[in-house]
């Protein structure tokens, strides 16, 4: 597939690295460094290119959306069209500095920041996944805990773009357990908030995963 990914730091460079490894097709985009993606581009191999925002959304049939929540809405109106666009999104709440989301407590938008991005691109298909795990696991040689897969819960209103995004969650080496709905993802990013919050707190973090047992 062809996957746009827009934020190319720790979230949205990892995931497009493995993804490229995975044989789709990547395009890196929307970092303030142009070395940056360069390098990452070049890292990534073969199946890996870097465009600007226009040119990797207009491009690309899925698009990864991995910013701060402070750089989502100016970005997403900067581009012409979503239209039937699959989009993921791991983007929550939280700020840069780990404020801005108190557990229980929706964003100042009042729905989830998936649902947000649903309303600014009425045509797209809008999947949350990802936002329950650590940029570092992204990055590691290995998602496996011993035996075990960590859990992906993605959730979303479209089956179709909700198969498609449960295979890529397990191309990246992850299990993926669908979550519902997409207003589902107000819960989804509240529990991302108390997974970093138990995360540092525990200071178990980076190398922790979540996992769905089941009997
Ligand atoms: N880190 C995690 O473990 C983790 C886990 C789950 C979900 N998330 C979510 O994923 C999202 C990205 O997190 P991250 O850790 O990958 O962050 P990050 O490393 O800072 O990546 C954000 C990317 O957005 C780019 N960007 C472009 N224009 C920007 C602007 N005007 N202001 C700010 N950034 C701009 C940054 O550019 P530059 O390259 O120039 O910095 C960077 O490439 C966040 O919403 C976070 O909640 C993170």
């Amino acid at each position: 597939m062809k996957i746009a990914i827009i934020g190319s730091g720790n979230m949205g460079g990892g995931l497009g690295k493995l993804w490229a490894k995975a044989n789709h097709q990547v395009i890196f985009s929307f970092s303030r460094d142009e070395n940056k993606l360069n390098h990452l581009a070049k890292s990534a191999g073969l199946n890996a290119t870097v465009g600007s925002l226009e040119e990797a959304v207009s491009q690309s049939e899925i698009i990864l959306i991995a910013v701060w929540l402070p750089a989502l809405e100016a970005m997403m109106r900067s581009v012409s069209s979503w239209e039937n666009k699959i989009i993921i999104t791991c983007v929550s709440g939280l700020q840069p500095d780990f404020t801005g989301e108190t557990i229980g407590i929706q964003t100042d938008f009042k729905i989830s920041v998936a649902e947000k991005i649903q309303q600014i691109a009425p045509g797209a298909k809008v999947v949350e996944a990802f936002n329950i795990t650590f940029a570092e696991i992204v990055a590691s040689n290995s998602r496996q805990f011993g035996e075990d897969k960590p859990t992906i819960f993605y959730c979303g209103d479209d089956a179709s773009s909700k198969a498609i995004v449960a295979h890529l969650i397990e191309d990246c080496g992850y299990s993926s357990v669908d979550a519902g709905e997409l207003k589902i993802a107000r819960t989804l990013e509240t529990l991302a908030t108390a997974w970093v919050q138990f995360a540092v707190s525990s200071q178990l973090f980076p190398n922790i995963a979540l996992k769905v047992l089941q009997r």
